[in-house]
Formats: structure tokens, C-alpha cells, sequence
């Protein structure tokens, strides 16, 4: 998809569709400023067909026009906002991924004026980047294995009219950032919707690698089975012992041009190329989609691999536990004790809750590390759906500061996170007859609290925020940004939080 400027106004832009915007009113629809000077210029033609159609302007509605000869377009789309009174750049985002759905095979240019940032509530660069977060992710298909790829005609040229040079770079530079946080996305989506069988530790340490050696401010280490019982990442290593692929630690490590920002940031990804449960076995229902169970270490991944783009201030680790938890002989049994990297003991009660079991020892290495800040993404526990849903990831802090920078990063994002408390009186659930801790709790309500309290015990009392990303990071049915599937949630938020 190639994005254009015009400086003309949209009648004379020549494009296949001119989009025009109307937002949902309690009377009649409301044309944005721009589209109401194209319906004064065509003498009120797109008010007309919009009554005459019972057009509302809900979010993603679409109202297709045939335009008369003053018009270089030969159609004009109104394209419903929502709400006035709601509207933000997540409404704006998923208004452009309804209508890159809707283009597919119809159109290959459509060109828009944006609204003015009064009438948006925000300036031009930041509707741009959400168009085209909406344009590139609404397109996203996951197509490799499918015998006939029955892809359908594209969008090519989005053309951004009214468009003096003043703006220009505003927008060129919302663009690109829109570009960016897409394809970390999209990149997300693809490991985790890739099958198990390829997206193994192996080739999760390979693609880090290979960002290494692309990036020059990026370095990788990766430690293979041996090292990382040399290391003491017992609770790693107690997870891992089950399968024959090898399980691999990454550390990834960013490092700006010029240091200006003294903090030193991990990034903690859940790193469970498969689920089984281990000996204490899923059932069918829930084993089916647990390729997923990666989807931290996607976000942290597809994160690396534009981090060079985006240049933070301060410096960035990426960290991942990567192994699938499999059953056999080998694997460890309800009962046994595991040592962690910082030397507390783990009972594993149930080898099911696997992945606070890997995390305990990468938060502990964040630390070891000198990590100034932690934030661990983590498809941890079904009992974050239960409480959540399926959209909402839970968020956990221990510092309020962090907490809020998240949110804000969040929201910007469009991805939605609701913060739980780490309740101090539920920590006496996860003891431990004969260990340090237990790996679950003795009550099965709040398993998403208990969890977080869990990793606490790793972080040493560094500001730390863990997501507990198990509903909104796979799609159960197709949505507004996107197919069924992964989502590549947290990435966005991620790079906007880096981007401070
Ligand atoms: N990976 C799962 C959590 C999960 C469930 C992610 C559903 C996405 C969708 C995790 O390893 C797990 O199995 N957690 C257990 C913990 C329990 C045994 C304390 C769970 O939530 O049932
Ligand atoms: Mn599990
Ligand atoms: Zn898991």
C-alpha cells in the first residue's frame, strides 16, 4: 500500500473512491468540515443520499454514492465515525480497517482529507499513524498454508488530499510511525499464528539473532540447555526437561547511539511454544489454541524488530524463556521442587502453571541484570478471561508511576488493560508446605491475583508491571483490526511506552 499527498481538494484528486467522514448524531448524521465542503460544492447530494438511505454514521458504516461528472472520483463512500462524543484514534483505527475490508476488490485508490485537529481532538501526524495502523492491520490475512490463495485485490494508493506542504511532514511522519507499529504487529500475529512444530525455541532464538545482526545498537546472546543450568535457572530448566527440542534463553539487548535516558528497560516475554499442561494434561477444549501461549515473547520479538526505527532513549533488554511444555517420561512430576536463578524454591504442585515457573527466572535475570524498569507480558491464566474477558488483559504494578505511563501508552494504542491489585493478603494462598513457594495457589479464585503475586516474589522490589495478556492476545473469531487468531496485542503499547 503506497501512501500519496495531494494538494488538491478531494473533487479534483483523481482517485477510484473519495471517502468522505459523518459522524452518528441523537437527530441526523454530521459531515466532518472537509466532506461538508465536497456536499456544498456537489450542491448537497451526500447529505441527500445519506437521508434518503436512513444513513446513521455508526462506526464503520459505509454509504456508497455515484459521483457526478464535477468529480474525478467515480464513487464517493461516507464512512461512519461513531459517536462524536467518543470518538478517538481508536475509533479512527478500526473506522479505516472496516474500510480496508470493504475496498478489497472494489477499489485500488481512495483519497481523504483528514479532519481538522480541532474537530479530531488530535493533530494530524496522530490520525495519520491510526489510519494507517487501521488500513495495514484490517488487511492482515494469515494465509501460508492455504492450498489457493484466494487474496483479493488490495487497496494501493491512499491519497491524503488537501495537503500544503506545512502538514506534509506531520502526516509523513504519523505515516511512517503508522508503518512501524504495523508491521511489529503483523510480525507479532505471524508467530503466533505459525504452528508450534515451526515456531519452536530454535527458531525463536534465530529470529533473534538475526535482528541482532541487522540492527548494529542491538546485540544477542543465546544460551542453550547447558548454560542455563550452569546459570541456576532451575525453574526454567524444570519446565524444559520434558521435550527433546532444546530450550533457549534470549537476551536481546538495545543500546542508543547516545545514552540520555540512564534507565535500563526489560521486557519480559512468556515464552511457552506449546502448552500441553505437562503431566497435569489439558483437556482437548483447552490444549487447541496453545501456540499461542508465546504471544509475550511474540510482542517482545516483533517489538526488537523495529527498535532501531524507533530509537528509545534508554537502553532495552528483551528477555525470553523459550520451550514448550510437553509430556513424557521426562517431565517434571507434581511434588518436585525446582531452584530458581535467585535461589528460591519452587514446589510444582501442578505442571499446568508453567509459565510463572519460566518467568520466575527471567524476572530474576531482568534483575541480576541491572533492569531499572521490568514489564513482563505473559499469556498466564485462564482465569484472567474469566475476569477480564477476552479483550481486556489485566494489568499488575508495583509502582504507580510505571502503572500510569502503561496506561496511557495503552490506550494510545487502542489495546485495552484494566489494572488488578496485587493484594498483599492473598499472598499466604501461594505457600508452600516444604519450598519457598508454591507454583499454585491453594484457592482456585483470584488466579489471576495470585499469579502476579507469584512473579513478585522475582523482581527484588524494582518497579515492575506484568501483563497478564492470556484473553486479548488470540482472537477465538474474527474482529474490528482483524482475523481470528494472534493480535499482536501489547506490541503497540510497548513501542508507544518506549517512545515515553
Ligand atoms: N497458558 C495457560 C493460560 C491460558 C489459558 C492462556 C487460556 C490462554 C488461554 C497457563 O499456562 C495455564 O495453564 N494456567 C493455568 C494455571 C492453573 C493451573 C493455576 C490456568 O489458568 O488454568
Ligand atoms: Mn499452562
Ligand atoms: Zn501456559
Amino acid at each position: 500500500m503506497n501512501f500519496e499527498f495531494s494538494a488538491n481538494t478531494l473533487n479534483n484528486v483523481s482517485a477510484d473512491v473519495i471517502v468522505v467522514f459523518a459522524f452518528e448524531t441523537v437527530t441526523r448524521p454530521k459531515l466532518t468540515q472537509e466532506s461538508a465542503f465536497l456536499d456544498r460544492l456537489l450542491a448537497g447530494i451526500i447529505l441527500q443520499e445519506m437521508k434518503s438511505e436512513n444513513y446513521q454514521g455508526k462506526l464503520g458504516e459505509l454509504l456508497a454514492i455515484r459521483t457526478p461528472e464535477k468529480v474525478l472520483a467515480s464513487k464517493i463512500y461516507v464512512l461512519g465515525l461513531g459517536k462524536e462524543a467518543d470518538f478517538n484514534l481508536s475509533e479512527l483505527r478500526n473506522a479505516f480497517s472496516s474500510l480496508a475490508k470493504n475496498m478489497k476488490g472494489k477499489a485500488s485508490s481512495v483519497t481523504f482529507s483528514l479532519l481538522n485537529s480541532k474537530e479530531a481532538g488530535f493533530d494530524s501526524g496522530a490520525q495519520s499513524q491510526a489510519i494507517v495502523e487501521g488500513l495495514l492491520l484490517g488487511n492482515y490475512q494469515f494465509l501460508k498454508y492455504k492450498a489457493e490463495e484466494k487474496k483479493e485485490r488490495e487497496l494501493e494508493s491512499v491519497i491524503f488530499a488537501r495537503c500544503n506542504k506545512g502538514i506534509q511532514a506531520k502526516i509523513e511522519e504519523g505515516i511512517e510511525k503508522g508503518k512501524i507499529f504495523s508491521q511489529a504487529t503483523k510480525l507479532a500475529r505471524d508467530l503466533v499464528n505459525e504452528p508450534s512444530a515451526v515456531v519452536t525455541p530454535a527458531f525463536l532464538a534465530n529470529l533473534a539473532s538475526e535482528i541482532a545482526k541487522e540492527n548494529k545498537d542491538i546485540i544477542c546472546n543465546v544460551y542453550g540447555k547447558e548454560q542455563i543450568k550452569k546459570m541456576g535457572m532451575g525453574a526454567f530448566l524444570g519446565v524444559a526437561q520434558a521435550a527433546d527440542t532444546e530450550p533457549k534463553f534470549i537476551h536481546l539487548e538495545y543500546k542508543p547511539e547516545k545514552i540520555a535516558d540512564k534507565n535500563k528497560i526489560a521486557l519480559v516475554g512468556k515464552g511457552i511454544t506449546f502448552d500441553t499442561g505437562g503431566i497435569s494434561l489439558k483437556g482437548d477444549e483447552h490444549m487447541v489454541d496453545m501456540k499461542m501461549d508465546m504471544a509475550g515473547a511474540a510482542a517482545v520479538l516483533s517489538v526488537f524488530s523495529v527498535i532501531s526505527e524507533i530509537k528509545p532513549k534508554a537502553s532495552v533488554m528483551g528477555l525470553i524463556a523459550a520451550t514448550p511444555n510437553l509430556i513424557s517420561a521426562k517431565s517434571t512430576l507434581p511434588g518436585d521442587v525446582v531452584k530458581a536463578f535467585n535461589g528460591k524454591t519452587i514446589e510444582i504442585l501442578n505442571t499446568d502453571a508453567e509459565g510463572r515457573v519460566t518467568l520466575a527466572d527471567s524476572l530474576a535475570y531482568a534483575v541480576k541484570k541491572g533492569a531499572t524498569q521490568i514489564i513482563d507480558l505473559a499469556t498466564l491464566t485462564g482465569a484472567a478471561l474469566v475476569a477480564l474477558g477476552s479483550d481486556i488483559a489485566a494489568l499488575f504494578v508495583n509502582d504507580q508511576e510505571l502503572g500510569e505511563k502503561i496506561k496511557k501508552a495503552a490506550s494510545k494504542a487502542g489495546e485495552k488493560i484494566w489494572e488488578l491489585p496485587l493484594e498483599k493478603t492473598y499472598k499466604d494462598l501461594n505457600k508452600s508446605e516444604i519450598a519457598d513457594i508454591s507454583n499454585i495457589p491453594s484457592s482456585r479464585y483470584g488466579g489471576t491475583i495470585t499469579a502476579a503475586l507469584f512473579l513478585e516474589e522475582f523482581v527484588d522490589g524494582k518497579p515492575w508491571a506484568h501483563l497478564d495478556i492470556a484473553g486479548p492476545a488470540f482472537a477465538a473469531k474474527k474482529h474490528i483490526l482483524g482475523p481470528k487468531g494472534g493480535t499482536g496485542f501489547g506490541v503497540r503499547t510497548l513501542l508507544n511506552f518506549l517512545l515515553g
